[in-house]
């Protein structure tokens, strides 16, 4: 059924599908129509995992509902919880369009949707008629035009915005889609800025579990920093991986490439350098935190080595 749908939806520009999906979820008898086709709800499903109870390890990566347009539909669809955002301060359109090309041989993306989002209020106001066991992670970033010296102010702005209606918080500092953002996960601004996290956090009346989202294209020694920060900062975990600006071994061709320029590959391409991450992290720190691992998750088979390479939760996106 979903081999013969794609072949349908494939005919259409990808960001003009993603729209009507999002469409078509919101009227009421579809997504009831996927509750009794998807959910499945079993105690062997159950985790808990940063003082959390998930129904699923199953859930919904960053980039999808980026506004949280539908929340009690992801459930009934299946997902444990999803992850918002990423969500800036302010409202930004992204880069222009279009900014998602799919590599169907390779069964990839490539996307550079630049943080398109309606900005941190119009989320929290969304994120106000929330219902349901579904958890929320606010994935959260800085505006394009914010330099990376006035970055923390950003997060800190969302953190405050969204912290009522979160169940958890991912720091995003690995889209490869806003200029100088990865350098943020260098080891000095990254303290800096999760250091002014968790003094916000500590002053609320109950913290909430904050994770980082890492890029795929860390060496080891920036891995090994990583591990020192979460450890030393007492980071709740780590969601690995964000999208990859690398292109090797894939089928399509260098002037395909060339034409679709810029953004981070996402999809089976990913899912090896993930799962290396993943297992790197989980090994390096004695599994000393929970990871939520995501990139090119296909199939069960791609699923359960996630979970044997050290990951507590799943992400899916591609
Ligand atoms: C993403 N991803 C993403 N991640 C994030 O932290 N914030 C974001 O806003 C987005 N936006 C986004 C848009 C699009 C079109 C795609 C394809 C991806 C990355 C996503 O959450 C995930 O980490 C990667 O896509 C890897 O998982 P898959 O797609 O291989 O399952």
């Amino acid at each position: 059924m979903y081999r013969f749908l794609r072949k349908i939806l494939f005919l259409f520009a990808p960001e003009r599908i993603h729209d009507l999906v999002i469409g078509i979820l919101k009227m009421p008898f579809v997504s009831k129509i996927f509750l009794l086709i998807y959910r499945y709800e079993h105690p062997a499903l159950h985790r808990e995992v940063i003082g959390l109870s998930f129904q699923s390890p199953v859930g919904l990566a960053a980039g999808f509902d980026k506004n949280a347009d539908l929340l009690s539909q992801w459930s009934d669809l299946g997902f444990g919880f999803i992850e918002v955002g990423t969500v800036t301060p302010k409202s930004q359109p992204g880069n222009p369009k279009p900014r998602i090309f799919r590599l169907v041989e390779d069964e990839a993306l490539i996307n550079r949707m630049g943080f398109n989002n309606e900005g941190a209020e119009v989320v929290r106001d969304h994120l106000r008629k929330r219902n349901g066991k579904l958890l929320i992670a606010g994935n959260i970033g800085k505006n394009k035009i914010t330099p990376n010296e006035k970055a923390v102010s950003d997060y800190e702005a969302c953190f405050e915005t969204l912290y009522d209606f979160v169940d958890f918080f991912v720091v995003n500092v690995s889209s490869p889609n806003t200029p100088n953002l990865r350098q943020l996960q260098e080891k000095e601004p990254l303290k800096k800025l999760l250091q002014r996290l968790r003094q916000l956090n500590q002053q609320k009346p109950a913290e909430k579990p904050v994770l980082l989202k890492i890029a795929p294209d860390l060496s080891d020694s920036q891995l090994d920093d990583i591990i020192e920060i979460v450890m030393e900062l007492g980071i709740d975990g780590v969601v690995a991986t964000n999208t990859t600006i690398r292109r090797d071994n894939l089928c399509a061709n260098p002037q395909q490439l060339d034409s679709i320029g810029e953004g981070g590959l996402s999809g089976k391409p990913l899912n090896k350098r993930s799962t290396e991450i993943i297992r790197y992290l989980h090994q390096k720190s004695g599994g000393s935190f929970p990871i939520i691992g995501v990139g090119g998750i296909h199939s069960v088979e791609d699923a359960m080595e996630k979970f044997r390479a050290g990951a507590s939760l799943i992400e899916l996106y591609t």
